[in-house]
């Protein structure tokens, strides 16, 4: 009798997953990678490097190849414990491919459409060009998330409406073919920790933004970031505060770093500036954030130049990650009437 997900003795789970659709920044680590090395002391954890997702969008073969590495290896670098959590790669379980056929058979095409990711996405792509893996995306994040039994997503704010369909589908299944799913909840992490682009301040950060003072890599050296903040959009004003002005998100912006990367309080920084121009503010930024990320790329040359390192902890990864994955989809491939392969347990 397979074991239904809600009478198992464990802590709750989360999952979550980064594209390796180019490299990490700040608001990478400051939005998901910092608050997943906290949760995963409370949260049996997958931390998945979801490369199926990746190609929705064309991706150069060689460049997702060596950035699925480098996300894994930035996963450990800021602080995931492999012995702790599961970090593996979504195409090493071919389980998340297979449950998101079945899931998107049970979804009604108007969900998908609804999605705003989706609008905003192929609005940017030619009419009819726009590939079906876009429009099905959400569907293959809610496989990931409910082969696990996940209890809790932590992803940011314009990620909520996938969770929320996530939900959705796994109500349906579970109403038309009986109980297999749990229902997740969304887990969004405090405000402040939403990092907006430095040339463009009233849109958030983006791995695939082109232009060359947008992001902070994680992997940039010292000097690559100090010229990009220096470069940071601000306004022409001069007062150094917090704020919700559209006007002034720049220097919102650069004060929102500032206290990820030194976690003092609103007001000590406010203190700190009061008085100076934003060229002080923007060099005080800049050391906090080259100081803050000396540790974490040190440890990421250690890891990568570790021969075999990466690749087996992905291995392991994948090992662990299936031994959920498959049971679910094999109670799920049950419940849908499949006809079990011959020899197959
Ligand atoms: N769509 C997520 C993002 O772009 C990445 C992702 C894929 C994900 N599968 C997931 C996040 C499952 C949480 C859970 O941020």
């Amino acid at each position: 009798m397979p074991i239904t997900p809600n009478d198992q003795k464990r802590l709750p789970r989360v999952f979550s997953g980064i594209q390796p659709s180019g490299h990490l920044h700040i608001g990478n680590y400051l939005g998901a990678l910092k608050q997943w090395v906290k949760v995963q002391h409370d949260y049996e954890s997958f931390f998945c490097i979801v490369d199926l997702h990746a190609i929705t969008l064309p991706q150069d073969p060689q460049a997702l190849c060596a950035g699925t590495r480098e996300v894994a290896a930035l996963y450990l670098a800021a602080g995931i414990d492999p012995q702790k959590s599961t970090v593996f790669v979504q195409s090493h379980v071919p389980a998340h491919s297979e449950l998101a056929w079945i899931l998107g058979c049970l979804s009604p095409l108007g969900w998908l459409y609804r999605m705003t990711q989706y609008k905003d996405k192929a609005a940017k792509q030619q009419a009819e060009a726009s590939s079906a893996g876009l429009l099905f995306y959400p569907v293959l994040m809610a496989a990931d998330i409910l082969l696990y039994h996940t209890n809790a997503v932590p992803v940011g704010e314009d990620q909520r409406q996938h969770v929320e369909l996530t939900r959705d589908l796994a109500q349906r299944f579970n109403h038309i073919y009986g109980e297999v799913f749990t229902i997740p909840e969304v887990m969004i992490p405090l405000a402040g920790a939403r990092i907006m682009g430095l040339d463009t301040p009233n849109a958030k950060m983006s791995k695939s933004e082109n232009s060359e003072y947008h992001a902070v890599f994680l992997l940039d050296p010292p000097d690559k970031i100090r010229k990009k903040i220096m470069r940071s959009v601000t306004d022409s004003g001069s007062e150094i505060t917090f704020n919700d002005d559209p006007a002034r998100a720049g220097v919102n912006n650069l004060l929102t770093i500032y206290q990820a990367f030194t976690d003092e309080s609103k007001e000590a920084i406010e203190n700190r500036f009061a008085g100076k121009g934003y060229g002080h503010l923007k060099k005080a930024v800049a050391e906090v954030v080259v100081e803050g990320l000396r540790p974490l790329q040190e440890r990421y040359h250690q890891l990568i130049n570790e021969n075999g390192y990466i690749d087996d902890v992905l291995a392991q990864g994948a090992e662990r990650a299936a031994t959920i994955a498959n049971p679910t989809l094999k109670l799920v491939q049950e419940r849908i009437g499949f006809l079990k392969a011959r020899g197959k347990t």
